[in-house]
């Protein structure tokens, strides 16, 4: 067994990509792998990449070249982990950083690739996707500052095929989680102090899990949410992403009837246009989106609602374009990720459709899909003036140390003087003021 060895982990993508890396980190514990803080202490240098976007492969690339750097200067093992390695490769392997290159369903091969690399000096790869591997029995090493609030991935992989998206490649089918594994792991974090656990999933509302001995016994989403949301009353459960497809009432109503299941749906649309809704293969059109934040509305009337959207994908007219900017008014959504499409090699939008609109032209329509939703956003924040919220603490304000801010349970970011407060308490926030993208205010008894 390797003994001492420090390793530096970098994590980049989504919210899966952290966790992942708190797996890996775990798997390389029990190897005699020792996290440490700076890259220039590590022996062992981990990136764990993301393929969604051009630019968030250019920027790994970038990484690489600095890693080269170090290791010109003292010897030190690179290895690339994640979508990127998954979808690249050899590619990846040809760089004169790269040592080991291991994808998303990989990680428990690490300590043997590691291994055969110490006593070969060979290169190591292994992209093997896997249909049923969901790391249920690891414990993530947490990574997070505060201990207030974590993630628990509950399934891996995506069915979906959206043709714009790299996903499904890079990340392999989908399989759920063993729902005990998950409500085990939301226990030891509420023991350990944690007070929020994010459930995290490509398509939270597919979640299906079957009991292999006995197929007739399921579990779905909405159970999932209440079994995590049983586990106690002050562990607070969100969840993403929903899919506007997917989502069934059964959610809401989980949601209504569980105070600490939180009032935040993240409801990706895309586009405010059924033809390209169509064109992406959404499978729902704008009129099935609207009744499902209907449903929501009616259901859960408090619950905040976000989404993802893509600007100038493949033949995206004007017309189309002012679709999204017509549906944002209508939802009146509290926050967006906001993107210009980038296309992505191998993807269905790849290999049919021309990536024709202008670079130029992509990036004006983003400007104002981006300038509508931060107005929207503050009028949604100014909405909340005047109310009071409880508010979990989560840490120390970045701007005033003496400053806390913590999350509504509409996932609203809310700063107030501490008054002797900490982060895991809950303290109800009267607010006062705000900008577009934070609530400021006061605590109240
Ligand atoms: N599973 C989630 C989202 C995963 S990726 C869902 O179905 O909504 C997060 C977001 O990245 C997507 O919602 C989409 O808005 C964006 N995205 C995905 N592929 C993209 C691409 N090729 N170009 C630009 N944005 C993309
Ligand atoms: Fe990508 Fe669509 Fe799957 Fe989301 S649902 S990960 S956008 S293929
Ligand atoms: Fe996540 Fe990026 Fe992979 S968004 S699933 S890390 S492609």
């Amino acid at each position: 067994m390797e003994k001492n060895k420090r390793l530096f982990i970098e994590t980049y993508g989504c919210q899966m990509n952290v966790y992942d890396s708190e797996i890996v980190l775990s798997i390389l514990a029990n190897d005699g792998y020792a996290p440490c803080d700076s890259l220039d202490d590590a022996d062992l240098i981990l990136v764990n990449t993301c393929s969604i976007r051009d630019n968030a492969e250019q920027r790994v690339w970038g990484r690489l070249d600095c890693f080269l750097q170090e290791k010109k200067s003292r010897d030190v093992k690179v290895g690339v982990l994640g979508c990127m390695a998954e979808r690249l490769r050899q590619e990846l392997l040809s760089h004169p950083a790269v040592d080991i290159v291991a994808g998303p369903d990989t990680y428990r091969e690490l300590p043997a690739m590691l291994r055969r690399l110490e006593e070969s000096g060979e290169s190591q790869i292994n992209t093997t996707l896997s249909l049923k591997e969901t790391y249920a029995d690891i414990d993530p090493i947490r990574t997070d500052r505060n201990r207030v609030s974590t993630f628990i991935s509950i399934m891996r992989g995506c069915n979906n095929m959206c043709t714009y998206c790299i996903v499904p490649y890079v990340r392999g089918g989908e399989r759920s989680r063993d729902p005990k594994s998950i409500v085990r792991e939301a226990e030891r974090m509420y023991a350990a102090g944690y007070r929020e656990v994010n459930l995290l999933g490509q398509n939270v509302d597919s979640y299906l899990w079957k009991n292999p001995d006995n197929m007739t016994e399921t579990v779905d989403f909405a159970q999932l949410l209440e079994l995590v949301a049983l586990v106690a009353p002050d562990l607070r459960v969100r969840f993403s992403t929903s899919h506007p497809k997917d989502m069934g009432n059964g959610v809401l109503y989980s949601m209504a009837m569980y105070p600490n299941i939180c009032t935040h749906i993240h409801l990706p649309v895309q586009s405010g246009s059924d033809r390209m809704l169509g064109k992406m293969n959404r499978k729902y059109t704008i009129a099935g989106y609207m009744d499902r934040i209907d449903k929501i509305r009616e259901i859960v009337p408090d619950a905040a609602v976000t989404t993802d959207i893509i600007a100038g994908f493949c033949s995206e007219t004007e017309e189309d374009h002012l679709a999204t900017l017509e549906l944002m008014r209508r939802v009146r959504f509290d926050s967006a990720f906001m993107f210009q499409y980038s296309e992505r090699p191998g993807t269905k939008a790849a290999r049919h459709f021309p990536d024709d609109v202008p670079h130029e032209v992509k990036t004006r329509r983003l400007n104002e899909i981006i300038e509508l939703q931060s107005s929207i956003s503050l009028e949604r924040n100014r909405e909340c003036i005047g109310g009071t919220y409880e508010v979990l603490i989560e840490g120390t304000s970045k701007r005033d140390s003496n400053s806390l801010f913590g999350r509504t349970s509409s996932n609203k970011v809310c700063v107030f003087p501490a008054l002797g407060h900490r982060p895991g308490e809950y303290v109800n926030i009267k607010v006062e003021s705000c900008t577009s993208a934070t609530l400021l205010g006061n605590i109240v008894e």
